[in-house]
């Protein structure tokens, strides 16, 4: 099979995958949930066929092996990884693209007959985004880091982490044990999720680190009332309040060099057209490449909401929750992508990721790299996320070299 039609490939799986939903005409897959869980026993199909040997561990993370070369004594493993998890009507790349990727590149060593002295190994994370507990949540727990209070966490539903765990096939007896695995490396292949590539007519490049992230869950306490009968005078209206809070959050976004700062979620109580709003929680978050001006900024928007909300008569409840820090990826690691991307004949450009991404994890253990594949017009966490087949094909070609280069080291 040539690149070309490995490439072919991923693109056609791609849509495939993109049919395992929990939503009508678009793509979303919560941890723990059954579509996710179809796509990644679809996944592991493909894998056993590329020459994988498949398992789910403790957490419901697919795992694929490629066995080392026979005779070899390295038993640690390259790792290569994704997840299958998704946002919110999701594009249908982000993660999708590293577990493929990942499949056409053993696939193309399984085809030549090749082994490396060392084992390959191919995970599909179950849980990257966070949409259901906590962001890069997957890695965390393969990594062997510790999950605090996570598995009393619930979701929306009420519904604990715990026992999430537990109907998705997993152990979380066994994953409170876990040992932290030895590894040689990391590689992802991600889309992008901005312009730069696109902009730079390039259709990879190497990332060079990953922004730190602050996060919190604000919650506005002011009065219910009728709203047609309670004068504007007497309210304490927590939407009015919140309204002023989602515009202080992108007022010092906006007022702070290289910081971005969103609020993506927020409820509203006891949310009738008729009832003045009297609770809302949002959930606010802040990037930068340094966690101090992160922390900075978290602490100013809590002061100029705490502010609104005196003025209001309404009360601020903050609960600062799990962001992650500033990641860079691993020097020697990134000069072996630099130079399989100028061996493919490309100029190897190097980017930050705004994104985070479960190598945020994995450094905490080993060396990681993340190879980045144009998107167009940097558009993700959309349904509009689109690559091509040519762009992928010099990922695949790309990760090939990447590995060939790690044998001759
Ligand atoms: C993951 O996609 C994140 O950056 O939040
Ligand atoms: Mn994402
Ligand atoms: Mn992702």
């Amino acid at each position: 099979m040539s690149f070309h039609d490995l490439a072919d490939q991923l693109m056609s799986r791609s849509d495939e995958l993109a049919a395992f939903s929990e939503m009508d005409g678009g793509i979303t897959r919560r941890y723990g949930t059954p579509p996710l869980k179809s796509a990644m026993e679809l996944a592991a199909k493909w894998m056993r066929e590329a020459g994988l040997e498949t398992e789910f561990d403790a957490f419901g993370n697919l795992i694929g092996t490629y066995a080392a070369e026979e005779g070899s004594a390295e038993s640690r493993p390259f790792v290569i990884g994704g997840h299958l998890d998704s946002v919110r009507d999701a594009g249908r790349y982000d993660g999708t693209l590293g577990v493929l990727s990942g499949i056409a590149t053993i696939q193309h060593l399984h085809n030549e007959g090749k082994r490396l002295p060392f084992p390959v190994q191919l995970i599909a994370f179950a849980d990257e985004e966070g949409l259901r507990y906590s962001t890069l949540l997957a890695s965390r727990v393969w990594a062997g880091l510790p999950l605090d209070d996570r598995l009393e966490q619930p979701d929306e539903d009420g519904i604990p982490l715990v026992d999430a765990i537990r109907a998705f096939g997993g152990d979380s007896d066994a994953l409170q044990h876990r040992e932290t695995p030895e590894i040689l490396g990391f590689l992802e292949t991600h889309i992008e999720q901005g312009p730069i590539l696109e902009q730079e007519d390039l259709p990879v490049g190497v990332v060079s680190s990953i922004v730190g992230s602050e996060r919190a869950w604000i919650t506005i306490r002011g009065m219910a009332g009728h709203a047609g009968t309670l004068p504007m005078t007497m309210r304490k209206d927590a939407l009015a309040a919140a309204a002023e809070a989602v515009l202080a959050v992108e007022a010092v976004g906006r007022e702070t060099e290289g910081l971005v700062a969103t609020v993506g979620e927020l409820y509203v109580r006891p949310g009738a057209s008729n009832v003045v709003p009297g609770e809302v929680r949002l959930a606010c978050e802040v990037r930068h490449a340094s966690e101090e001006t992160c922390v900075q900024a978290l602490a100013e928007i809590r002061t100029r909401i705490q502010e609104t909300c005196e003025r209001r008569g309404t009360t601020l409840v903050w609960e600062p929750t799990a962001g992650y820090r500033g990641t860079a990826m691993d020097e020697g690691l990134r000069a072996r992508l630099r130079d399989a991307i100028a061996a493919e004949g490309y100029r190897p450009l190097e980017l930050t990721s705004g994104a985070g991404h479960d190598a945020i994890n994995i450094a905490r253990i080993a060396p990681v790299s993340m190879l980045f594949v144009r998107c167009k017009d940097g558009i993700s966490h959309n349904p509009a996320e689109s690559i091509t087949a040519a762009d992928a094909e010099a990922a695949i070609r790309v990760m090939v070299r990447f590995l060939d280069s790690l044998v001759s080291s």
